[in-house]
């Protein structure tokens, strides 16, 4: 028997202003984009930024359904619009925000994992790592480089692709 140990990193900022200016300016399209998200059900309102590496930003936010599993969280709606809109350029870093109705959203918001699994896809087409920004509508921001440290043991088959 071997027990291993397996290490993440996630660093942590307590202040917007330790963050770089295109870091915070991403934070804030998130923030804004979940202003416009369609919530009835939750009201819990998330929006997810996209930076891809030819300078384009492409937001998101969760859009619900009166049948619960038919909607889609924020960040799905922006990867998958990023990647129709432009096929084949990578992913940069992900910015997500978060408010709620009912309550003050003061930690940072952590992807679900079916999310997750999405942005490990992304990582595994692109050959590249993700910076990921997680931030409530107020308090600290969580940034990690790499779905490895939200995602560990992720899974990857390349041998399901048939070519
Ligand atoms: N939600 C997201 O959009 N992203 C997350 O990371 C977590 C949850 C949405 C799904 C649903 O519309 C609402 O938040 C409550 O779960």
């Amino acid at each position: 028997m071997n027990t291993r140990e397996i290490k993440i990193k996630i660093t942590e900022f307590s202040e917007l202003s330790e963050l770089t200016k295109d870091d915070q300016k991403l934070l804030q399209m998130a923030a804004d984009s979940a202003s416009q998200s369609y919530a009835p059900y939750s009201e819990f309102h998330v929006g997810a930024a996209v930076l891809l590496e030819n300078g384009e930003i492409i937001c998101g936010s969760n859009q619900e359904n009166a049948a619960y599993p038919a909607g889609l969280c924020a960040e799905r709606v922006a990867l998958f619009y990023a990647n129709s809109k432009f096929p084949g350029i990578a992913v940069k870093s992900l910015a997500i925000s978060a408010h709620a109705d009912h309550f003050v959203m003061n930690k940072p918001i952590s992807p679900c994992g079916t999310c997750r699994q999405v942005i490990a896809e992304t990582e595994s087409r692109q050959k590249n790592k993700i910076k990921i920004l997680m931030r409530g509508e107020s308090g600290p921001v969580n940034m990690t480089e790499g779905i490895e440290n939200l995602l560990p043991l992720t899974f990857y088959e390349e041998k399901l692709k048939k070519k």
